[in-house]
């Protein structure tokens, strides 16, 4: 792989352990991806921070990378933790698991990484421009802001991201090439109407099972869609199959219309979507067949904005979780600080929701099978298709999977009906 004179010198360790760490990663995975060459990265969100998800080597990694004076070059938001920190104790963290989470945090503030722990840094002031060379650890968001945005992110790996903020540098390959871009699967979006986070979801999970044809281009999709459904949409695609990129006739930076939207080349195939294939989906997501019990109701993959707990504050003021059900909604510190100056936080607490954030249940040892079990949880009541997907796998649990009004009746009536 060509390197500069510069990129050279970080790599012999001129500029110290942290650049040269930083990038003998990016060369390694440069030459294992057949890349070319570097080129500079701008935006830059880190994964790797949850105690779950990092494990043993993760966190060695990292802490050695702090304590020997790394520094990023470019300034990184990061991704969810293991557990909210005010709720730790009542989430069923013990305080080893809490301390061990301080410390993988702290290395990454040492190093000069942003505490957003959002998997929705795009709502948090970390919005990529058209066009903008960025390194993006976490799923849903990359396929937002590829799709959405127009920026420029693979599907990277959370130490691939931690070098690229550490070297400024990422490999010219995958979604960085203009080529890799284009459309290739034409999905007619023919059930109209298609408006919540709900709708979406299903959407997102039908195409994103695709992926494996090529970027899909969604056509029919109405206009007046707001920007809550595109984030579910992403995040379900990009569960279902291994979207990093979709395209939106009119909406993406990149579509504005079919022809652009596949470089005036034919789909490889084309599909539908209409009422059976979103009642499929919805009868797939269903697991928990096997029983009405609601235990645990969940809200916020990936995490909710202002909107979607003003919306949840309606439904459920003046009603009562029931008692025996746990309400999980996650959103984002700010996005909570906000919703407790509007007043709405207080309506949801009084109701017995739980606003929990910088975390997200799979990635929580919470998620672990004997934790769920001594805690008396079985199955999942969400409206979350990402979760749907994810639970089953990662947390041995069942799913009821509705939308906001079914999910909230199931909290209240302990019922899933
Ligand atoms: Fe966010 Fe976790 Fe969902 S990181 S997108 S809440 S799986």
């Amino acid at each position: 792989m060509y390197l500069t004179d510069e990129e050279k010198r970080m790599l012999d360790g001129e500029q110290g352990y942290g650049v040269q760490k930083g990038m003998q990663l990016m060369v390694g995975l440069g030459e294992a991806m057949e890349a070319e060459k570097l080129i500079p990265v701008t935006n830059v969100h880190l994964g790797g921070l949850s105690i779950r998800s990092s494990e043993d080597a993760g966190y060695l990694f990292y802490k050695d990378l702090a304590d020997r004076g790394a520094k990023f070059k470019i300034t990184p938001t990061t991704n969810v933790l293991s557990g909210d920190f005010e709720l730790w104790t009542s989430m069923g963290l013990s305080a080893a698991e809490r301390q061990r989470q301080y410390e993988l945090i702290d290395a990454f503030a040492r190093m000069g990484a942003l505490r957003t722990q959002t998997c929705t840094p795009y709502l948090l002031g970390n919005v990529p421009r058209f066009g903008e060379t960025c390194s993006w650890m976490e799923t849903s968001a990359i396929a937002f802001i590829n799709s959405i945005l127009g920026a420029h992110t693979n599907r990277e790996a959370g130490a691939a991201a931690c070098a690229a903020a550490l070297t400024g540098r990422t490999p010219y390959f995958g979604y960085h090439m203009p080529e890799n871009r284009i459309g290739s699967v034409l999905v007619h979006v023919e059930k109209k109407g298609l408006n919540s986070i709900y709708d979406a979801g299903n959407l997102g999970f039908y195409f994103g099972r695709f992926s494996g044809y090529g970027n899909v281009v969604l056509d029919g999709i109405d206009e007046h869609i707001d920007n809550r459904f595109y984030v579910q949409l992403a995040g379900a695609a990009s569960t279902a199959g291994d979207v990093a990129m979709f395209h939106i006739v009119g909406v993406t930076p990149e579509a504005p219309d079919l022809k652009t939207a596949f470089g005036g080349k034919k789909p490889v195939i084309e599909v539908s979507y209409g009422e059976k294939e979103e009642k499929e989906v919805i009868e797939y997501l269903n697991t928990a067949n096997d029983t009405d019990e609601v235990n645990w109701v969940y809200m916020g993959c990936p995490m909710l904005q202002y909107e979607d707990l003003m919306d949840l504050a309606k439904e459920i003021e003046g009603k009562q979780v029931a008692p025996g059900v746990e309400f999980w909604a996650t959103t984002a510190m700010p996005t909570k600080e906000l919703i407790r100056r509007q007043g709405i936080l207080q309506v949801l607490e009084d109701a017995g929701v739980n606003v929990v954030t910088d975390c997200c249940p799979i990635l929580t040892p919470l998620g672990q099978l004997e934790r769920m079990r001594n805690r008396g949880i079985h199955h999942v009541v969400t409206n979350s298709t990402k979760q749907c997907a994810l639970i089953p796998g990662m947390c041995f649990m069942d799913t009821h999977y509705g939308d906001l009004e079914k999910c909230v009746e199931a909290a209240v009536t302990g019922k899933w009906r």
